[in-house]
């Protein structure tokens, strides 16, 4: 472009994105109808509420007796990934962790790069029907998608944190999802990361979706494939 309009605008553009962006969801959030869970609104966030958003996926999609196939993005300590692990009783339900296990692969907001790190081997993770995916997912979910054939339905837990994360993973995962699928979000509720990515995957894919389950304020989500 002839007059470098980046050299007047650059400086601004962050904040801009970030006011469009939460603008943007601002208006998904009144658009959007939650058939099921939602305890919008909190005057208080609680982390700890992401809990309530599980126990509304079992309880509203017999998610802790069927069979099912977990996949979740972004495993760190195991914390969400041993709750479900305990939560899902069949024997045939399989399990899988991706994460670099080396921490965040870019900065998100206050947390730099390498932030939440956690070894593999601390996990202490002993049940037969869980298997993890160390690096990152670019590296790790196409290998893994090739070999992938299951009709068991899928509970996918998006926690990345990152927009590049969270839009690689869907999109890779498009080709395999089915209707009845189910797709969490940890971070739904940060404008310019989960959400953006959610926004783009889903219309530039023509995705069809019913909310089923938002807590603490929309921060975590859950949605369920139509197809
Ligand atoms: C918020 S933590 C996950 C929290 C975890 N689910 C829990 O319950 O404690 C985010 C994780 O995503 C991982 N991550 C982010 N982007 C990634 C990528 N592109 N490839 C692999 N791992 C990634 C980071 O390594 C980090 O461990």
């Amino acid at each position: 472009m002839k007059w470098r309009l980046h050299g007047i605008f650059q400086p601004f553009t962050g904040f801009m994105q970030n006011l469009t962006h939460m603008s943007m969801m601002s208006k998904w959030r009144k658009d959007a109808k939650v058939n099921g869970y939602n305890d919008w609104y909190q005057g208080k966030w609680d982390y700890n509420r992401r809990e309530k958003l599980y126990e509304a996926v079992i309880s509203q999609e017999q998610m802790g007796t069927l069979p099912i196939d977990y996949f979740e993005f972004g495993v760190c300590g195991g914390y969400s990934f041993k709750w479900w692990l305990a939560h899902n009783s069949h024997p045939d339900s399989r399990f899988y962790g991706f994460d670099t296990f080396e921490g965040l692969p870019e900065d998100f907001g206050p947390f730099a790069k390498g932030t939440m790190a956690a070894a593999l081997e601390s996990l202490n993770v002993t049940d037969t029907r869980a298997s993890f995916y160390k690096g990152l997912f670019q590296e790790t979910l196409n290998p893994f998608l090739e070999q992938y054939k299951s009709t068991r339905r899928k509970l996918i837990h998006m926690d990345a944190d990152i927009f590049s994360a969270t839009l690689f993973s869907l999109s890779q995962l498009y080709k395999y999802l089915n209707d009845g699928d189910i797709i969490m979000f940890d971070e739904f509720g940060v404008p310019m990361h989960e959400f953006r990515a959610f926004k783009i995957f889903t219309e530039s894919f023509y995705i069809k979706y019913e909310v089923i389950a938002a807590a603490n304020n929309y921060l975590f989500l859950a949605v369920k494939i139509k197809k």
